[in-house]
C-alpha cells in the first residue's frame, strides 16, 4: 500500500516571537479571502472525480460553527483519543495522524480520496510535520503581532524549503487593514 502524501495548511501571525494560530478556541482574525484560499486548496482535488480529505484535532472540529460542519465536499477526519465515537457529521474518527493516513491510503478510500490536508491544531500539525508522508506546508503569514494561546510548531527550514507554485499568488494580500502572504514549504528530504 502506497501511503498518500500529507499537506498542512495554516495561517499564523507573529505572537511573542512564535507563530500564533488561535485564541480562546477561535481564530485570532476573520479574513474572508484567506478563508476562501483555504477552501479552494482543500476542496480542489488534483484528480478529477475524487475528493480531498481534511484531518483535524477534536478542538478544531468543534471550533467550526455547527452549520459549517462537516467542511463540505471534503472527507472530514477527526483525531481524538478521548472520543469513543465519530462526532456527528464527521466521516471518520482516528486516534493518530498515521492511522488516518493508513485508513485513507487503503481500499476503498484509496480509490476515492485524493489529497490529504492537515488543518490543525498544534499537536496535529506537529504530528504531520514529523510524519514521513509530510510533503508540503501551506503557511499564510499574517504580518501582524496578535495575542494568541495556540501556536504552529517550529519546523526545520533546512528540510522544508520555501518554493514558488504558479497557482499561488506571491503578492502581499490585505484585508481589514491586515496584511498577509501565502508561503509554501516543500519537504526536500
Ligand atoms: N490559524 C489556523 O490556521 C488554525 C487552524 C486550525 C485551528 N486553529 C485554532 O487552533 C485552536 C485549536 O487547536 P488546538 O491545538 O487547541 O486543538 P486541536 O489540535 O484542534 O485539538 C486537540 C485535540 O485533538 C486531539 N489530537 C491532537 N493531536 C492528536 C494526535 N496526534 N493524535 C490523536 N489525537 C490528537 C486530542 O483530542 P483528545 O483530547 O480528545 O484526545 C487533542 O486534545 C483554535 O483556537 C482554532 O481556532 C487555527
Amino acid at each position: 500500500m502506497a501511503e498518500k502524501k500529507l499537506n498542512l495548511i495554516a495561517a499564523a501571525c507573529t505572537s511573542s516571537g512564535k507563530m500564533g494560530i488561535g485564541i480562546n478556541g477561535n481564530l485570532p482574525w476573520r479574513l474572508r479571502q484567506e478563508m476562501a484560499y483555504f477552501e479552494r486548496l482543500t476542496k480542489t482535488p488534483q484528480l478529477e472525480g475524487m475528493k480531498n480529505a481534511v484531518i483535524m484535532g477534536r478542538k478544531t472540529w468543534f471550533s467550526i460553527p455547527e452549520k459549517f460542519r462537516p467542511l463540505k465536499d471534503r472527507i472530514n477526519v477527526v483525531l481524538s483519543n478521548t472520543l469513543t465515537e465519530c462526532p456527528s457529521g464527521a466521516d471518520h474518527l482516528c486516534s493518530s495522524v498515521s492511522e488516518a493516513v493508513k485508513l485513507l491510503s487503503s481500499p476503498p478510500h484509496s480509490q476515492t480520496v485524493d489529497m490529504l490536508w492537515i488543518i490543525g491544531g498544534s499537536a496535529v500539525y506537529k504530528a504531520g510535520i514529523e510524519s514521513p508522508c509530510c510533503h508540503r506546508i501551506y503557511l499564510t503569514r499574517v504580518l501582524k503581532e496578535i495575542e494568541c494561546d495556540t501556536f504552529f510548531p517550529e519546523f526545520d527550514l533546512e528540510k522544508f524549503k520555501l518554493i514558488v507554485d504558479p497557482a499561488v499568488s506571491q503578492d502581499i494580500q490585505e484585508e481589514k487593514g491586515i496584511q498577509y502572504k501565502f508561503e509554501i514549504y516543500e519537504n526536500s528530504s
